[in-house]
């Protein structure tokens, strides 16, 4: 049995990418192991500092959570905020993480880029609060997506340095999973690699959306002119457009369209339908629970407070663990 940790940041709804590169694995894994699932909302104010509607966005994401099939009584599904011990074992954590390899993770750099204005130390240190959030109950597998595969690196160093400095063998070193063979990347509608909430509102699916919203955003997909040498590599947005057919549509279906790629006949706008009413079908369970759950405050309080009690449990015992290996003492 291993023991899992994941979380998931409530900046807004959660996407398809979202789904694939993250979800779907929590909901296989709560099945056979001891695993910790939670809505990192310390880490959403590395962006979002003055968030207008925390809350309410803790209660989505929970409510996306559970509608996508985690199960409160097969795994302990809780709040980052609700687990201070996270960020006492993220001070002490800080006290050995280098400046220089915090400024060169490449999420900092890319948010010095993004949002110039507000290069905070939390930014900064984000991959030390990720770090703490997985350790804290000496986990060794995380359900993420490709785009976190560089935090868990950062996470082993942490892990090897902790050990090493204090010589212990107290920390397990975690790595990134996925089911499939390799980390998975959802790509864009609007031609970006990544589907992403932040990037851009046309970028991403929700699992919420209606189906007209989800007709509406695929027939507004980046494409091209059409094919021009089916030798030439295709262009990002129409690449796009058959990796998410991969996902979404049946293997016929899938064939069709790339052979008529292949043909010269193809036309956008018909593999657009077709992919939109896939996507609906496949969304469509998903947004009915939501909306369901979503109104539930009762059950969503149990849920979160049954959470936060089972997690206190390895917390506690870490970071009472940890201040013992430090060397604090009460007098
Ligand atoms: P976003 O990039 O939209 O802000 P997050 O960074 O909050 O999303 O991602 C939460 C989880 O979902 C992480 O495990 C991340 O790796 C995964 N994820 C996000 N976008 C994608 C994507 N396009 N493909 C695969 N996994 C993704
Ligand atoms: N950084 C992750 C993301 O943006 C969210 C996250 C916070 C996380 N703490 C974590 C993921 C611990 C895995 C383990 O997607």
């Amino acid at each position: 049995m291993e023991i899992v940790a994941s979380g998931i940041r409530p900046t807004g709804n959660l996407h398809l990418g979202n789904y694939f590169g993250a979800l779907q694995n929590f909901v296989k894994m709560q099945e056979e192991n001891h695993c910790f699932f939670f809505i990192a909302d310390y880490h959403s104010l590395t962006t979002h500092p003055t968030p207008g509607d925390l809350h309410g966005n803790v209660k989505n994401v929970l409510a996306e959570f559970l509608a996508s099939g985690l199960d409160p009584e097969k795994a302990t599904i809780y709040v980052q905020s609700d687990l201070p011990e996270t960020a006492e074992l993220y001070l002490l954590l800080n006290m050995n993480a280098y400046i220089g390899e915090l400024e060169r993770c490449t999420s900092f750099k890319e948010k010095i880029r993004t949002q110039p204005q507000n290069v905070n130390a939390g930014l900064l240190t984000y991959p030390t609060l990720m770090a703490a959030d997985i350790i804290i109950h000496k986990a060794n597998k995380v359900p993420v997506g490709k785009d976190q595969e560089q935090h868990l690196e950062m996470t082993r160093t942490f892990v090897n340095r902790f050990n090493r400095i204090y010589k212990v063998d107290y920390f397990p070193e975690p790595v990134a999973y996925n089911f499939g063979e390799t980390l998975i990347k959802i790509p864009g509608l609007d031609g970006s690699l990544k589907m992403s909430k932040s990037a851009n509102e046309v970028s991403a699916i929700f699992l919420a959306d209606s189906p007209d919203v989800i007709r509406k955003k695929v027939m507004r997909a980046v494409t091209d002119s059409g094919p021009v040498d089916p030798n030439k590599p295709r262009s990002q947005g129409v690449e796009n457009l058959f990796s998410l057919l991969s996902y979404f549509s049946d293997p016929q279906t899938n064939t069709h369209f790339n052979e008529s790629y292949l043909a010269g006949t193809i036309r956008y706008g018909d593999l657009k339908k077709q992919l939109a009413e896939d996507i609906i079908r496949f969304t469509a369970p998903f947004r009915e629970k939501i909306i369901a759950l979503t109104s539930d405050n009762e059950y969503l309080k149990k849920v979160a407070a049954l959470g936060a009690e089972k997690a206190r449990v390895s917390a506690r015992k870490t970071v009472r663990e940890v201040r013992e290996i430090i060397g604090f003492k009460s007098f």
